[in-house]
């Protein structure tokens, strides 16, 4: 460990140089003005695994963004591990509620600000420079390795599943590691066992062949805006129950066991309530603070848009509005099934006096994994002696579609290692990482990867 903490203390220059160079390039996946950056970014990023001492790299095209991709296989007879990561990030707006730029990192106090510094590219270099730090120390790696870093997580990873199946053989591995998820306090590692799934829909109300004034026809139509704020207004009893029908129907409860373990872990409502910035908390009666956030299903609206919203009064009624709703998932709920029962809800509100088209954005199924494996218990081990804390066991609220397709089809166990904070401000203004939790957590990285060695290989 020594060898290895002297190593990273030795090169926290470079490496924080070589981080900010990556977060450079505004690979921002959902726009398309952004097509080449994001292009640039996987190629650049296959340059850093060659640079850190992986064997081979290349940016491999999907029909969507490219994956960038790397291995280092000279271990035989050793596990193979198989990092994910995305380089993708989240558009960078609103821009002038940035301190500074999101895409000139700048470094205040122990922070490293920019778009994408801890979702995630800060946390996908974490990977590299532990690969380079056991490879400049030992020269080699403990075990073999291969590095997948895709370019749409933050849309969606459409053509992930059918890359995973088309390079089934090539990234075959024993133990898949991800590092895309916060910890709860710094220092204190965690290890994330269950994320929510997603259900994103757009609902489009149209009346009118366009804007009327609405008082030379105003009273003789329905108007959209107004349809569309009834239907949102019957989603949800005033006591936030989701009011689809069949909804809840395949959530699985936790165990008492589980309920336990939560309710111990650090946070308080206090803490989480600060996170958020409102006034006061408003979750579900009868559930703790973590319970809402890791293992309830919500239903939120991420956007509204209808008629006249610019300076001054204009007297319309506006031909269309829409709403952008989307639906986080717990286990057993599935996205398909959800959208199904969404759509065919929305349908029995809207009245005859307005059209309605119901569109299905995106979606990933919830992750839930046992705790058992013995890759679970020597990560856990390492990370403890990397921070010097015990390592948490937690869930997340959020969603990364690749894990429970990659346990699906590997059937392996995903280790969930990530080395955020929640009050990072990951999608906001003024992203940023904890540069402590980076530089600890190359070295305990690379101690995770040592210990996983001692593992058997299938
Ligand atoms: N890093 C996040 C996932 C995450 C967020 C994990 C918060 C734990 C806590 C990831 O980059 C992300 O934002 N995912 C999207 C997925 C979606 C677009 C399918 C999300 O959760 O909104
Ligand atoms: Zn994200």
């Amino acid at each position: 460990m020594t060898m290895i903490a002297d190593y990273v203390a030795a090169h926290r220059n470079a490496f924080l140089q070589e981080l900010i160079g990556l977060l450079q390039i505004p690979s921002i996946s959902a726009q398309t003005n952004h097509r080449e950056d994001v292009a640039r970014c996987a190629q650049h990023l296959t340059q850093l695994m060659l640079a850190s001492g992986l064997e081979r790299a290349e940016v491999i095209p999907t029909a969507g963004h490219p994956i960038a991709y790397g291995e280092w296989l000279g271990a035989p007879g050793k596990p193979t591990l198989l990092i994910y990561g995305h380089y993708d990030v989240q558009p960078a707006d609103p821009l002038n509620l940035w301190t500074s730029p999101p895409f000139e990192p700048a470094v205040r106090g122990t922070e490293l600000y920019a778009r994408g510094a801890v979702d995630d590219k800060g946390q996908v270099h974490v990977h590299l420079k532990a690969v380079e730090t056991l490879i400049k120390t030992s020269g080699a790696l403990p075990v073999n390795l291969k590095m997948m870093v895709e370019g749409e997580e933050e849309i969606g990873s459409e053509h992930l599943e059918e890359f995973l199946r088309t390079h089934r053989e090539r990234l075959a591995a024993d133990v898949v590691i991800i590092s895309d998820t916060p910890m709860l306090q710094p220092e204190h590692p965690a290890i994330c066992y269950g994320l929510r799934g997603l259900c994103y829909m757009e609902i489009i109300v149209e009346g009118p062949a366009q804007d009327l004034h609405s008082g030379a026809l105003g009273g003789i139509v329905a108007n959209p805006a107004q349809v569309l704020a009834e239907i949102i207004a019957k989603l949800k009893s005033p006591d936030g129950r989701i009011l689809i029908p069949g909804f809840y129907d395949k959530v699985r409860p936790l165990s008492r066991e589980e309920r336990k373990r939560l309710a111990s872990l650090p946070m308080t409502p206090q803490e989480w309530l600060q996170l958020t910035g409102s006034p006061r908390l408003s979750g579900e009666p009868g559930y703790p603070v973590v319970e809402q956030l890791w293992a309830r299903p919500t239903l939120d609206v991420n956007g509204i848009v209808g008629g006249y919203i610019e300076e001054g009064a204009k007297t319309i009624i506006p031909a269309k509005a829409s709403a952008k709703i989307s639906m986080r998932l717990v286990p057993n709920q599935d996205p398909k099934k959800i959208a199904t029962l969404f759509e065919r809800h929305i349908r029995q509100l809207v009245p005859p006096t307005v059209k309605v088209a119901v569109l299905n954005h995106h979606g990933a199924k919830p992750f839930y994994m046992a705790l058992d494996h013995p890759a679970c218990k020597v990560a856990a081990g390492a990370l403890a002696e990397g921070f010097g804390h015990p390592t948490n066991f937690i869930r997340e609220g959020g969603s990364i579609p690749f894990v429970n397709t990659i346990a699906e089809l590997f059937g392996k166990p995903c280790l969930l290692i990530g080395f955020g904070l929640p009050d990072e401000q990951a999608h906001a203004p003024d992203e940023h990482l904890h540069l402590p939790n980076y530089f600890t957590g190359v070295a305990a990285m690379a101690e995770v990867y040592e210990r996983m060695a001692a593992l058997r290989s299938a």
